[in-house]
């Protein structure tokens, strides 16, 4: 069986959820039930970034402690993950005891190794914001934005991480494989960043400065500078939770677009390589979602609350959305009433009219019994040429990470379905004893092309998945695909359905109004 270790970025716990995180989970949760569901062994992480100078900050306007202020937001985030059906293996916050123990062990074993040496750090410090500046933020004319307040030079004792030493190594590692970065062209911006020789990473912070992280096990006066501390979480969850440095896996890290370069794209292999650890499987890099094609800001309030939209528009609508509409790797814009419309559409009255026309029809003409059916007619064996043809088509984009793409194809499967009844008309069938073969073929194969859909689409919409495979007489879960898939359903004939119910009942805004 082939393995495969998962993970998200893990969020950082200075403020509640917002629709990037609520993507990137989504999409992380669908690929692990996707793999599952392709017979892979798949532990699926993801976690929270629990310390550093953000969230010391947030808890200081909050007037809590920071542990209090990232116990109060875990709630958040581990509320929306239960609403969106976000099921992860192991979750880790970088607070917990098994995690503060892998991160000292790793740093004392890269001091002992030479590779993190102590050294000064020079730079602008702003007072007001507590944290270094960079040349990009000075303005074009010398000085430094407002915000910053008071800006003085400032000389610290600090810890460095030999980054340098692994230039040369990363470089060619990344000219040779371009495909260890999805989609490829992010690799060039890797490649771009490596040109100019590397500086060692500053990789401590003095306690008195930044109180709320985890101490150097060589220098109880630093805490680990939180980058450090947070891509070590991958190690930590990789395997058994023991806090050991032996348990890690290589691993396919689901990340945003902002968190490739210096962080996932450089630190990260530098520090695998330190560590005598190999490298990672896959870098999954996806784009941004913006709004009225702005930048999603708390600040000017353009912000999209995932949790409200999984609560008017159902959990499955909003994963579907997210993943039919970004394609993975590229910005996406959102759009509540495309989210709406697809939802109305596609949801409800593509997939759930099938089942609940089909699956009435079945009721009213065969007792709620799946009919034989009967040796395929040739618009039968074209209909399932058309199914089988499209979840070949699935299953290829899904592993080629073209979600977007794949739930078209899989939809062309429903779409199908609905035109085979069209094309058939059960209901006048129905009236001529003589066509009752062709009666039976017609609500079989209806049944048949929903059992594969709704097997597939688990990974992307599972509660409906499974409420219309109850309602199609089959148990709710979804297991392995069998070794001969795609292969027609063979066995449903006598098999009695559930109560036919909507998937997608109409929202309170789509009904009737009665006078
Ligand atoms: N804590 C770090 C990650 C450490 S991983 C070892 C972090 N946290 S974050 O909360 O800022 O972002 C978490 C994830 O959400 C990142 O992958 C980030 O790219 C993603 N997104 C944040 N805003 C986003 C959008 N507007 N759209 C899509 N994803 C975005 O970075």
């Amino acid at each position: 069986m082939e393995r495969l270790f998962l993970t998200t970025a893990i969020d950082y716990a200075n403020a509640r959820p917002h629709l990037g995180h609520a993507y990137e989970k989504v999409l992380t949760d669908a690929l692990a039930r996707f793999a599952r569901r392709r017979g892979e062994d798949v532990r699926f992480l993801s976690g929270l970034d629990e310390h550093g100078q953000k969230v010391q900050q947030s808890a200081g306007k909050a007037g809590k402690s920071p542990q209090e202020f990232v116990d109060d937001i875990s709630v958040h985030f581990l509320g929306l993950w239960r609403d969106l059906r976000v099921e992860p293996d192991d979750y880790l916050r970088t607070t917990e005891v098994r995690h503060k123990k892998l991160v000292q062990e790793v740093l004392s074993l890269l001091y002992e190794k030479g590779d993190i040496i102590r050294g000064t750090f020079q730079g602008f410090y702003s007072v007001r914001a507590e944290q270094f500046l960079t040349e990009k933020e000075r303005l074009p004319d010398g000085s430094w934005p407002e915000i910053y307040g008071e800006v003085v030079e400032l000389t610290e004792e600090n810890y460095f991480f030999k980054l340098s030493k692994y230039q040369d190594w990363l470089r060619e590692l990344l000219q040779k494989q371009p495909s260890l970065i999805f989609p490829e062209f992010r690799s060039k911006e890797v490649l771009g960043a490596l040109e100019k020789p590397l500086p060692d990473l500053c990789i401590s912070r003095p306690k008195a400065r930044l109180a709320w992280g985890i101490p150097l096990p060589f220098d109880e006066t630093q805490v680990t500078y939180v980058w450090f501390d947070a891509l070590l979480n991958y190690v930590t969850g990789a395997g058994s939770g023991q806090g050991r440095i032996g348990e890690w896996s290589p691993a396919v890290h689901v990340i945003g677009k902002d968190i490739l370069v210096p962080a996932h794209g450089i630190y990260w292999p530098c520090m695998l390589k330190a560590l005598g650890l190999p490298l990672f499987k896959k870098l999954l890099v996806h784009g941004f979602w913006t709004r009225k094609s702005e930048k999603l800001s708390k600040s000017t309030g353009n912000i999209v609350d995932p949790r409200e939209l999984a609560e008017k528009y159902g959990a499955d609508s909003f994963r579907y959305y997210v993943l039919r509409e970004m394609a993975l790797g590229h910005d996406a814009d959102f759009d509540e009433e495309s989210l709406a419309a697809r939802r109305k559409g596609e949801l409800a009255h593509e997939l759930g009219n099938l089942l609940q026309r089909a699956g009435s029809m079945i009721g009213r003409y065969r007792d709620g019994k799946i009919p034989a059916a009967a040796q395929p007619d040739a618009m039968s064996e074209a209909f399932r040429a058309t199914v089988l043809g499209a979840l070949k088509k699935w299953d290829e984009l899904m592993q080629k990470y073209q979600i977007h793409l794949a739930l078209g194809e899989l939809w062309k499967g429903v779409q199908a379905g609905n035109q085979m009844i069209e094309a058939r008309a059960p209901w006048k069938l129905a009236k001529d004893p003589a066509k009752s073969a062709e009666l039976d073929a017609t609500l079989a194969d209806a049944m048949a092309v929903l059992e594969l859909v709704l097997e597939e689409v688990e990974c992307v919409i599972p509660r409906t998945a499974s409420a219309g495979l109850i309602q199609l007489g089959l148990p709710g879960k979804v297991t392995r695909r069998p070794a001969d898939w795609p292969q027609w359903p063979a066995h449903q004939a006598g098999r009695v359905l559930g109560s036919i119910e909507p998937l997608f009942p109409l929202l309170e805004d789509e009904k009737p109004k009665s006078s």
